[in-house]
């Protein structure tokens, strides 16, 4: 089995409140998952410092900054810019607004951070969707704005891995960034549209962000390594590297 291989597609979200409880995640965590995802409250909570700090102790740990960034072209260049300097890897913007928003950010980040473009969050199902105003499916939405990002120059796509096929096919060679990952028997909590690892795998997935099942577990590190051999079994069962 290549474990490494899988491992690399591990992405977990620090989905914590503070410095020293994402230091104690990260220690736990390295070694054992690909990348690790800052999210808003950690980054709100904390600032870029703690990006940095997770960068020096972990250096060969991936670090994705997911801020949702969703404004007008020059306010959310300006935040990709200031974003440079954090030791990210990968930054996320919303890709609801069009091409030229996406070409902002892509042009602000030259060549130290990739672009991710989230299409439709995994907590919207379709009668979210329709709330929000958008009268068509979930799938057409997402694969519009997966064309727009691949357009623009993004580095990749989030979506639910439900739509990760017609991505691919729609907008090819990017990252699959699929969060609203669920290992077997585990509590779905607000996520909706979601799929275990060895589904989101086969189905085309190429990085999974996980949060709560590992970060609540009684042991981080034995969780995410029994969710990275189950990428890996199902990596082989697909004939994937
Ligand atoms: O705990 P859980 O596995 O649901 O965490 C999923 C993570 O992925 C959260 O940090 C959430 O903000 C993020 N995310 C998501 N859906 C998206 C984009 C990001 O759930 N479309």
């Amino acid at each position: 089995m290549d474990l490494e291989a899988a491992r690399e597609r591990l992405i977990v979200a620090l989905d914590v409140p503070s410095h020293q409880q994402a230091l104690d995640a990260a220690e736990s965590l390295a070694g054992h998952v690909g990348m690790l995802k800052i999210g808003l409250e950690l980054f709100v909570a904390e600032g870029p410092n703690v990006v940095r700090e997770i960068r020096e102790r972990h250096p060969t740990l991936g670090i994705f900054l997911d801020l949702k960034l969703h404004d007008i072209p020059n306010t959310m260049a300006g935040a990709i810019r200031s974003a440079r300097s954090s030791g990210a890897n990968l930054i996320t913007v919303h890709a609801g607004s069009g091409v030229d928003h996406l070409r902002a950010c892509v042009d602000a980040a030259e060549d130290e951070l990739g672009v991710l473009a989230v299409t439709v969050l995994t907590s919207q199902d379709a009668k979210a969707c329709k709330e929000a105003g958008h009268s068509r499916s979930t799938e057409e939405l997402v694969a519009m704005r997966a064309i727009c990002a691949r357009e623009a120059g993004c580095k990749g796509v989030v979506s639910s891995a439900h739509e990760v096929s017609k991505v691919a096919s729609v907008a090819p060679g990017l990252m699959l960034i699929t969060p609203g990952i669920r290992p077997a028997g585990s509590a779905t909590g607000d996520q909706r549209r979601v799929m275990t690892p060895s589904e989101a795998i086969a189905a085309g997935s190429s990085h999974l962000v996980i949060g709560r099942p590992i970060m609540r577990a009684a042991n981080r590190s034995e969780a995410a390594d029994a969710i990275v051999r189950e990428i890996a079994r199902a990596q082989e069962e697909h004939a994937l590297r």
